[in-house]
């Protein structure tokens, strides 16, 4: 067999032509090259273990080009999963999560898991996307050899055992993804890698690492609040909402601000009553004067109410930072 390195734009289709028929493919992804089949395809899988002089007894990671595809391979999947999937997907995390019957047992080696990835790379989603199914891939290395992090890696090991190697330059993180089994009472790292403890306990206020070692949040209130001005801060879900709080707790003798962008501030019934800090009329003027008006919030005010930025965009970045900063308080 004479193995090809392509790039997408010459071998997208090759690419996922070989798939669909129940062959390996080569691809780049973040972390380290993966050899990927269709995980739904019991004798493609094996084609993997057969090129890599893998044991069969060794599970293999799925990888989605997007986070609505884990319904199709997991169930039972907790709070704390989803909190992990949504913080750190696409990346360089695999999370463990109980397997749907649709998994077959050469994906994960006869047990009742499934580790599943989404990778962040462009090339790994374009090609994921196209096919159209989720990847079974473990790095395209042969057994007990190291982990390729270029296209070359992969060519010098694996030449003449597989068709084909996407292009995708060297991979940016380099070793392979975090591992952590999300189906155990304490969600376990059982392979470290960029995406770190300390930055799941962030998430998930508790987690063992892979040493065994319990870790825990540092302050309780930490796993929701570590952008957290010196104040009280609530987000308001409309203008009228705003205003009403903004009467309320003037009222009650505390001095508020209101932190929003031009239109919602414009909104407000009687503009000039109320102390507010612009924020500009795009999201992307958001973004960057968010943690600024929190900063001066903080020093002049004592009460902060924010305008809600939505769910969307760049609008759904910046209520990730402001639900830290307010715990998630919504009015
Ligand atoms: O960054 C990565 O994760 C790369 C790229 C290609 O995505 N993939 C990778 O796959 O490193 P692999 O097969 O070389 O390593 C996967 C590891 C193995 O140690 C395997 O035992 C473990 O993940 N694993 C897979 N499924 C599992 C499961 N259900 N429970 C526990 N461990 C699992
Ligand atoms: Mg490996």
């Amino acid at each position: 067999m004479q193995t090809k390195i392509v790039t997408l734009e010459q071998g997208l289709e090759e690419a996922v032509r070989l798939i669909k028929s129940g062959e390996v493919v080569a691809f780049p992804t973040e972390t380290v090259y993966g050899l990927g089949a269709n995980a739904f395809d019991p004798n493609a899988v094996r084609k993997i273990f057969e090129a890599k002089g893998r044991p069969m007894d060794n599970p293999l990671i799925a990888h989605i080009a997007d986070i609505s595809w884990i319904d199709r391979l997991a169930v039972d999947i907790s709070d704390n999963a989803r909190a992990v999937i949504e913080a750190f997907m696409p990346g360089p995390i695999t999370v463990i999560l109980k397997r749907s019957k649709e998994v077959p047992d050469e994906v994960t080696a006869g047990l009742d898991t499934v580790g599943i990835r989404f990778p962040k790379h462009s090339v790994a989603r374009e090609f994921i996307k196209a096919c159209g199914v989720p990847l079974s891939a473990p790095s395209a290395n042969t057994s007990t050899k190291i982990s390729p992090t270029s296209a070359q890696h992969v060519f010098d090991d694996m030449q003449g055992r597989i068709p084909l190697i996407l292009q995708g330059g060297e991979c940016e993180v380099g070793i392979e993804s975090t591992i952590v089994d999300m189906t155990v009472d304490v969600p376990t790292i059982l392979r470290p890698g960029a995406i770190t403890a300390d930055m799941l306990v962030q998430v998930l206020g508790k987690v063992k690492n892979f040493d065994g070692k319990i870790i825990v949040a540092k302050a309780p209130g930490m796993k929701y609040k570590h952008y957290a001005p010196s104040c009280e801060m609530v987000v308001a879900t409309s203008e009228e909402i705003a205003s009403y709080e903004y009467g309320r707790q003037f009222g009650i003798g505390n001095n508020p601000v209101i932190i929003a962008k031009n239109d919602f501030l414009q909104g407000l019934d009687d503009p000039d009553f109320f102390h507010f800090i612009r924020l500009g009329s795009s999201d992307e003027d958001a973004m960057r004067n968010i943690y600024r008006a929190m900063h001066e919030a903080q020093e002049k005010y004592n009460y902060i109410i924010c305008q809600d930025f939505g769910e969307e965009g760049i609008g759904a970045s910046i209520m990730n930072r402001v639900n830290k900063a307010s715990g998630g308080k919504r009015i």
